[in-house]
């Protein structure tokens, strides 16, 4: 039925009507042009009446979506309304933690329903395409947008797609329906030197094991679009590399959404050098499979005439525009594109629902690193606190980055979470000490006048939003300015010292185990930073985060992480793989992260040693709360291939489950595995279980756990 529909509209297009579907503009982008005094907006109003847009974002709100959809209505005989597009990372109005600290929840059921609450509140401005996820796999921290991601690993990352697809395409009927767009198809994540758009050159080994996986699972999972990234991939630029969009994603996964380029893209193919003009860049995206072109308007400038010179079959171009209606047609925008003003979520007080979603996720992806002397959790009277440092009272980075529609004041921030958690009587001590990036140690002598008449001292520190996020590359991922300087002389006073860390990425403080008794990494937690800080501060929550990236000691070291090979010479002192003048352990592997209470694993059983490869067996362990305190450990499961024809990781996740043990119990995890979690790519490209031994690890991070072997038969 939407394939006829599609159709019978399709019939009725000019070509021209046809390139304005496959046209997207940036309402957030208005220059005037000094020449004709005309402003961008002008020129979209006149192409919009004229039926010659098929997508538009960066609105401001329901008002507005509803004047420009009512601009098709009067103006336009098809009456085709845009799809509005918004960059919907971490929620909308009412922001959730940074992608990266959610992942740390390793709970994609929280990241389920965050990302329905933000494509809820989305829709009640109109918004109906949702930019996110973003599934790119992730290794260098220095990559500003590994803050977007859900970290280095594949499983994980694909875990966290599904559940992010599904909860953001939500269906509450006509015009009430959004599509998500899994991004950025593909590599972006492998960045050379971490620098933002830079080449990536990859093996298809290491792009068909680490960075399609996720976005299969995407497709699998019905995800409406798909955004190429705006990296060139072994040469060829994402947006027009046939081989990602039409050999990958149509051919071998059968993708019938829409695929959108990112932002420019297209006039980059000129930069990147494989375009010698606008004709040519439309001609090769076209054909490549891209059927949106996001903002450029080379579609608009270039396509038809290309199409008339016999350049571009009109079938290609037929092709794209049935995907785009298809999915309108899904979204039931035909029947209904506008939105209830009075409903917007733009003019409304956030809803203490969601406000208590985002408490829930943000404590959940709170990651305990250290905890001297169990110096946490602190008491709540009696202690005299002093709290200190740039992200102390600080309401607007917490937001993090991509939070376009978040509000500074509806942020709460460390200390005044720490104020309302703490009985009262308690004496609460507040110093900024520094700025995030000054030289300036101006007020250090009040931070350490706090800290002197305190017995504990909080120090929140970290990153700005905008230190990550698109095109926020750094080289060095120290903590900024004088952080280090601040603890360092905090720490002379003999103090216990809390730090925590709010940041978009791993930062190397190698330094600050030894200057600080426990350590928390708390991200950028969204609008409910400060209360779920004060929640694992004072033991109101039981840590359960665990890393979703390692942390390395040194920018040296990086890339590093778990998915790493043996090499021929693993690293053993001189003439090994290993360096002269730093250890190759990281500072936190993969999924580490401590609890206020102790989890026990039992022997690993398994309910066979050998199977056969279509076979599968369980491995089953028994995790008992040695501890005093309910709490929730995440049992992992990574595998290792012991001799195959393709080298293998020394350790690759395959299964995970985040289960609540009360204190003094005990609970089963089993896994199954079979062909799923131990196929490899084989020496001739083909997913393969291949006979041998095998080793099975199931423990609390990539860097420890027990292990057990099995055996796969065969010749
Ligand atoms: O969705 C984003 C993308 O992730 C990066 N470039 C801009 C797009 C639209 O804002």
């Amino acid at each position: 039925e939407i394939r006829e529909q599609a159709e019978q509209l399709l019939s009725k297009m000019t070509l021209e009507d046809k390139v304005g579907q496959m046209t997207q503009f940036d309402w957030g982008y208005n220059p005037i042009n000094p020449e004709t005094g005309e402003s961008e907006h002008d020129l979209i109003i006149e192409l919009i009446r004229q039926g010659k847009v098929g997508s538009i974002f960066n609105l401001s709100g329901a008002a507005e979506a509803n004047e420009l959809q009512g601009l098709i209505e009067q103006h336009t005989e098809l009456k085709i309304p845009m799809v509005i597009g918004r960059d919907v990372i971490h929620g909308y109005r009412t922001v959730f933690p940074i992608p990266l600290a959610m992942a740390a929840a390793w709970n994609p059921e929280v990241a389920r329903q965050t990302s329905a609450a933000a494509s809820t509140e989305a829709l009640t401005d109109g918004v109906t395409w949702v930019f996110a996820p973003m599934i790119d796999v992730s290794r260098d921290p220095r990559w500003g947008r590994i803050a977007e991601s859900i970290g280095e690993d594949p499983y994980l990352t694909a875990a966290y797609g599904r559940a992010w697809v599904e909860g953001s395409q939500i269906d509450n009927g006509p015009g009430r329906a959004t599509a998500s767009c899994p991004k950025h198809f593909a590599g972006y994540g492998m960045a050379e030197a971490g620098r933002d758009y830079n080449t990536v050159d990859l093996s298809d080994r290491e792009l068909r094991d680490i960075i399609l996986p996720p976005f299969q699972d995407a497709v699998e999972a019905g995800a409406l679009s798909i955004m190429a990234s705006f990296n060139e991939i072994n040469g060829i630029p994402a947006c027009a590399n046939e081989y990602l969009l039409k050999t990958i994603l149509r051919d071998e996964w059968g993708f019938e959404g829409v695929v959108a380029s990112d932002y420019n893209a297209l006039v980059e193919l000129i930069v990147h050098g494989v375009a010698a003009n606008e004709e040519e860049a439309c001609e090769m995206t076209v054909l490549a499979g891209c059927d949106m072109d996001m903002h450029s308007g080379i579609f608009t400038r270039q396509l038809p005439k290309l199409v008339r010179a016999g350049r571009v079959p009109e079938s290609v171009v037929d092709d794209s525009v049935r995907r785009i209606l298809a999915m309108k047609i899904k979204l039931g925008l035909l029947e209904q594109s506008k939105s209830d003003v009075s409903q917007s979520a733009a003019t409304q007080p956030l809803k203490s629902e969601y406000v208590e979603l985002a408490r829930e996720a943000a404590r959940q992806s709170i990651v305990l690193l250290q905890n001297k002397e169990q110096v946490l959790p602190l008491s709540k009277a009696g202690a005299s606190i002093a709290v200190i440092g740039p992200l102390a009272d600080n309401a607007t980075d917490p937001l993090g980055c991509w939070a376009l529609d978040g509000r500074s004041d509806e942020v709460v921030t460390a200390l005044e979470g720490i104020r309302q958690a703490a009985a009262e009587g308690t004496s609460i001590r507040y110093a900024q000490g520094c700025d995030i990036d000054s030289d300036s140690e101006e007020g250090f002598e009040a931070a350490l006048e706090a800290a002197r008449s305190s017995d504990v001292v909080v120090m929140l520190l970290g990153e700005s939003a905008t230190m990550s996020g698109e095109s926020r590359s750094r080289a060095a991922l120290d903590l900024p300015g004088k952080q280090r300087a601040l603890v360092e002389a905090v720490a002379k006073l003999g103090k216990p010292i809390v730090a925590v860390i709010l940041s978009g990425r791993p930062l190397t403080f190698a330094w600050l185990p030894e200057q600080a008794s426990a350590i928390v990494q708390a991200w950028h937690l969204g609008v409910q930073s400060g209360n779920a800080i004060a929640d694992v501060l004072f033991g109101d929550f039981n840590p359960s985060g665990r890393l979703p990236v390692t942390f390395p000691q040194n920018v040296g070291q990086i890339p590093i992480y778990h998915y790493r090979k043996k090499t021929g010479r693993p690293p053993a002192g001189a003439y090994s793989s290993y360096y002269i003048d730093s250890t190759t352990e990281p500072l936190y592997p993969f999924g580490y992260g401590l609890t206020y209470t102790e989890f026990e694993y039992g022997a690993i059983q398994t309910s066979k040693s050998s199977i056969g490869a279509d076979e599968q067996l369980d491995v089953t362990v028994s995790i008992r709360n040695v501890g005093n305190l309910a709490g929730e450990e995440v049992v992992q499961c990574y595998v290792r291939d012991e001799v195959a024809s393709v080298t293998q990781p020394l350790k690759r996740l395959v299964a995970f489950r985040k289960v609540k043990v009360a204190a003094g119990e005990s609970v089963d995890v089993t896994f199954t595995i079979g062909a799923a979690e131990l196929a490899i790519l084989d020496k001739h490209m083909k997913r393969t279980v291949e006979p041998g031994d095998f080793t099975l690890w199931i423990g609390p991070s990539a860097g420890s756990g027990e292990s057990v072997s099995i055996t796969v038969e065969g010749r």
